[in-house]
C-alpha cells in the first residue's frame, strides 16, 4: 500500500496551521506541479531538524485544480464542496485550489514552514486563507468540551482515511473535508453545563456518552453516529480551536476515504435529511468556509515529481 502523507495519521499536537490557496487560471502547470511536490520535502527537512516537535504536514488539491493538472485520471471521489442552506442554517462552499495542513508542537516551526511554502508559490498562487490552530487545555473545543473521544484509534485511523483497494491507482491517498466554524460563545455560556450536554451528547467533564433516556435525537453525536449495515461509518476528525477573544470557533478537518461519509454526517446535522430534526450545535455555532481536498499518496506525489521534471526538461508541456 502506498504511503499516506505523514500529516493524515497523524496524532493531536499542540499546534496547527492551515493555508488555504487560490491557483489562477494562468498559472504554468510544469511549475505549479514542482512547487507542489516541493512540499514535503520541505516539511522533512524542517521536521529533521527539531525531531521531538514532530512536525507533519499534509498537502490537498482541489477538484478544480486536479481537473487542470490531470484531467484523464482522477480519484474516483474528488468533488468540489457541496454547499447546503435549509431555514437559514447555511454551510457555504467557499472552496480552494491547495490546502495545506502543517501540525507540530511549535508554532513558530509551523509559521517557519507556511512562510517558506507561501513564498514558494508566491507567484503560482493566491493565499485565500491562513489560520493558526492550537490545542486548548486537554483537547477541548472552545464549548468546553473534549473533541477527538471517539476519533479512531490504531489502525482504525487508515481504515477510515485511507483510499484502498476500491481505487487502487489512488490507495494511500485521503479525501479531506475542511470547515471553518464560528461560535457564539456568549449564547453557549448561557446555558447550563446540563444543557450544553444535552446538546453534544456527552458529558462536559469527562466526555461520557449520555445514556439513552437522557440524549436527545438533536444531540451532536445523535446525529453524527450513522450506521450502515451494521457497522458506524467513521471520518478521522483532525480539528482545531482556532481564533481570538474576539471570534473564535472549530477548525474542523476530517480525513476520509469516501466525502459520502462527511457528506452524510453533514446531512443529519444541517438537517436535510427528512426526519425534521437537525443538529442543535448549530445552533451556536455556524460554518463560514467550505472546502474539499484530495491528498495523494507520498509515491503518488513523487510520480508526478518525475513527470513534471522531465517534462520541464524536455520542454514539454503535455498532460500526464
Ligand atoms: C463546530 C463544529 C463541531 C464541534 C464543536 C464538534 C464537537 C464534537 C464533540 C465535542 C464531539 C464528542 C467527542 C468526540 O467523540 O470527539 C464530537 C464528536 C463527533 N463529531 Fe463533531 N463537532 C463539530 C463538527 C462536526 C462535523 C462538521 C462533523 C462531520 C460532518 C462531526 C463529526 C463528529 C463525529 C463523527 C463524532 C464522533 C461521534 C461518536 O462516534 O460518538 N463533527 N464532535
Amino acid at each position: 500500500m502506498p504511503s499516506p502523507q505523514p500529516g493524515v495519521l497523524a496524532p493531536v499536537n499542540a499546534h496547527a496551521y492551515f493555508l488555504t490557496l487560490t491557483v489562477p487560471g494562468h498559472a504554468a502547470r510544469a511549475e505549479l506541479i514542482e512547487a507542489i511536490q516541493d512540499v514535503q520535502p520541505a516539511a522533512q527537512a524542517l521536521a529533521a531538524r527539531a525531531k521531538t516537535s514532530r512536525l507533519v504536514c499534509t498537502l490537498g488539491i482541489g477538484s478544480g485544480l486536479w481537473n487542470r493538472l490531470s484531467p484523464a485520471n482522477r480519484p474516483a471521489g474528488l468533488r468540489p464542496f457541496r454547499a447546503v442552506e435549509v431555514e437559514g442554517r447555511v454551510a457555504p462552499a467557499t472552496g480552494g485550489d491547495l490546502f495545506v495542513q502543517i501540525v507540530s508542537g511549535r508554532h513558530d516551526l509551523n509559521f517557519e514552514l507556511a512562510t517558506r511554502l507561501a513564498q514558494r508559490l508566491r507567484t503560482l498562487a493566491a493565499l485565500t486563507e491562513e489560520i493558526h490552530g492550537f490545542r486548548y487545555l486537554d483537547s477541548r473545543d472552545f464549548t468546553g468540551f473534549i473533541d477527538g473521544t471517539e476519533n479512531p484509534r490504531g489502525k482504525a485511523r487508515a481504515a477510515a482515511a485511507l483510499i484502498g483497494v476500491e481505487d487502487q491507482p489512488f490507495a494511500g491517498g485521503s479525501y479531506i473535508a475542511v470547515q471553518r466554524y464560528v461560535h457564539n460563545l456568549d449564547a453557549w455560556r448561557r446555558l447550563s453545563d446540563r444543557e450544553q450536554e444535552q446538546i453534544i451528547g456527552r458529558t462536559k467533564r469527562s466526555s461520557v456518552e449520555l445514556p439513552k433516556a437522557r440524549k436527545p435525537a438533536t444531540a451532536h453525536i445523535s446525529r453524527v453516529v450513522i450506521e450502515r449495515d451494521g457497522e458506524e461509518l467513521q471520518i478521522l476528525r483532525q480539528s482545531y480551536p482556532w481564533g481570538s477573544t474576539c471570534e473564535a470557533g472549530l477548525y474542523f478537518v476530517a480525513y476520509t476515504k469516501s466525502l459520502h461519509v462527511f457528506d452524510s454526517m453533514l446531512a443529519r446535522m444541517m438537517g436535510v435529511v427528512g426526519d425534521g430534526l437537525h443538529d442543535r450545535l448549530l445552533e451556536f455555532t455556524r460554518p463560514v468556509t467550505g472546502a474539499t481536498f484530495f491528498a495523494p499518496s507520498l509515491q503518488m506525489l513523487n510520480a508526478l515529481w518525475r513527470t513534471s521534471r522531465s517534462h520541464s526538461r524536455e520542454g514539454s508541456g503535455a498532460e500526464s
